[in-house]
């Protein structure tokens, strides 16, 4: 029987963006981390260094996580200039130390927007999102008597795209990584999975309407299809869900436009 290789720990630096409110003055602040397994995560080596700031009576780094498996969308910041970092479709919470090499100097930062203000170092307030999110992104369904839910037939290629777009866990990578801080592949994923399903029907007019004006009130920029979005989504949500929404939201206008003043509600067929 041939004896496991023990791993080779290795030392790196975490140069970690710190700023202790919204209106205080940040810098960038060094922390050397050695004895670093490439079997931790990325957040288990923030912890550790916590652990140290604690125990020196330090200020511990504030950073943002919750499910530490890539399901909540918390745990966002840029690294090396990347929202969560590195890998690919991936979140902060499923990057691991082995993705980095001995002597590197791991620049984090929040990510940075001007609709997810700074809370303290690493964190964000990613409100705006829940924002849109309640403006439309609901459907509406007498309760009462639930249908069977083999009772409504769905085509195979909307059942996938649609289940495409519910992956997105709300973590805002996408407006950190799009020059114009755009949110336009978070609220396509939102609009699209609702309006792909027989039950998103009714309020598919008001909701793309609804959510889109909200984006742009809660002040992300406009898309100009650098498609850095998609690139950096952790559920590698593609931008033709843009193009979709894009597409939706015009036919919106347009029956908005143009409905007879007696149909108030819109609805799409
Ligand atoms: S679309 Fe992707 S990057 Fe944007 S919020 Fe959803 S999961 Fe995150
Ligand atoms: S902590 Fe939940 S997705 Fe990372």
């Amino acid at each position: 029987m041939v004896a496991p290789t023990a791993k080779k720990l290795f030392s790196v630096t975490l140069r970690i963006w710190r700023q202790a409110g919204p209106q205080q003055p940040g810098k960038f602040v060094d922390y050397p981390a050695a004895n670093v397994s490439p079997d931790m995560s990325f957040l288990e080596l923030l912890d550790v260094v916590n652990d140290g700031l604690t125990k020196d009576d330090g200020e511990p780094i504030a950073f943002a996580h919750d499910c530490r498996e890539g399901i909540c969308g918390t745990c966002s910041c840029t690294i090396n200039g990347k929202p969560h970092g590195p890998g690919k479709g991936i979140a902060t919470c499923q990057l691991y130390m082995r993705s980095f090499a001995d002597g590197d100097t791991i620049v984090v930062e929040p990510f940075r927007a001007r609709a997810f203000p700074l809370v303290k170092d690493l964190v964000t307030d990613r409100s705006a999102f829940d924002q849109v999110q309640q403006a439309g992104g609901f459907i509406s369904v007498r309760t009462g008597a639930a249908p069977d839910a083999n009772s409504i037939p769905v085509p195979k290629e909307d059942a996938d795209l649609a289940m495409d777009a519910a992956a997105c866990i709300g973590c805002g990578a996408c407006v950190a990584a799009c020059k114009n801080a755009s949110a336009m592949l978070f609220v396509a994923a939102k609009v699209s999975h609702l309006g792909l399903m027989p039950q998103g029907q009714p309020e598919r007019d008001k909701r793309v309407l609804a959510m889109v004006q909200m984006m742009d009130a809660a002040g992300f920029g406009n898309c100009t299809n650098q498609y850095e979005c998609s690139a950096v989504c952790p559920k590698t949500i593609t931008h033709d869900f843009i193009a979709r929404m894009n597409r939706d939201y015009a036919v919106a206008l347009f029956r908005e436009k143009f409905k007879p003043a007696s149909n108030a509600s819109g609805g799409a067929g």
